[in-house]
């Protein structure tokens, strides 16, 4: 089936369907309205209804317990706009976008480029979640290089003290862009005040245990299930970059 989108300027977005996406689930006038113009305020000029997930019969990028995530414009270039839910448990999108410079600052995460309370905007990152594109991927050597970045990635996150917080269970928060390059998105529960467990939590979804972890044994083989404890046992007490090597050597990466 095609992928129909849809492109919606700001006006119109006072209008259903798309007042229910702009204040998911459910929008009051006041605060229709107040949206509207804060995307203005932000320079997004449209939106375009496209992806694989819908909300209110529209197509959107994503959706999870804080937001809705949608294609837009801001000018011509396309970005991806995630929207505050109104029944969100946090007030504004200022901690995320805070957690995101961070990752940023060492090359990882979507880049921002911008924030208000209701909205994040971001690097649109086109391409499919790490279990659809697990299904597409044909190359061992291509697999590895993905994981072996997804790995190195989360070792900078560790030595930066910054913990994203869901990696240990991240079918949704990997998505591998169409030339590539894997990109850890949903820095909103990250947080610089825990302990960081990027690598153990992603090396346990990875490697360990589930669904995703069951695939690519299949694609690569298994791994030395006693090794990988030990590897992991000793980064967890000391995350050094010479326990991180033998780790990704136990995983042959
Ligand atoms: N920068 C992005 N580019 C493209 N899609 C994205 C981007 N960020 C998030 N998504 C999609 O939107 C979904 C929900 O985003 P997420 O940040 O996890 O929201 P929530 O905090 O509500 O869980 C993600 O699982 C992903 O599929
Ligand atoms: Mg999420």
């Amino acid at each position: 089936m095609e992928a129909e989108s849809l492109k919606v300027s700001l006006d119109r977005l006072r209008e259903e369907p798309f007042a229910s996406v702009l204040c998911y689930p459910k929008p009051s006038r006041g605060e229709l309205e107040k949206r509207v113009k804060e995307l203005g305020k932000l320079g997004v000029s449209v939106l375009e209804f496209c992806g694989e997930k819908q909300v209110s019969n529209l197509k959107v990028l994503g959706k999870g317990c804080v937001g809705i995530v949608v294609k837009a414009y801001r000018g011509d270039e396309a970005i991806a706009l995630k929207i505050r839910r109104v029944d969100a448990d946090r007030a504004t999108m200022l901690h995320e976008a805070e957690m995101i410079k961070i990752a940023n600052s060492i090359n990882v995460g979507p880049r921002l480029l911008g924030v208000s309370k209701n909205f994040l905007l971001m690097q649109f990152v086109e391409g499919l979640l790490l279990p659809e594109w697990l299904e597409k991927c044909l190359s061992k050597t291509r697999l590895k290089m993905v994981l072996r970045d997804v790995l190195e990635q989360c070792w900078r996150l560790d030595n930066a003290g910054l913990d994203h917080g869901e990696l240990s269970h991240a079918p949704k928060h990997i998505i591998i862009h169409s030339q590539g390059k894997p990109f850890i998105v949903d820095f909103e529960t990250a947080s610089i005040n825990r302990r960081p467990s990027n690598v153990t939590s992603i090396a346990q979804f990875l490697f360990i245990s589930g669904t995703v972890a069951k695939k690519i044994a299949l694609k690569i083989g298994e791994r030395d299930k006693e090794a990988v404890i030990k590897a992991l046992r000793r980064y967890k007490v000391d995350g050094s970059r010479q326990n991180f090597e033998s780790l990704l050597s136990v995983f042959s990466l």
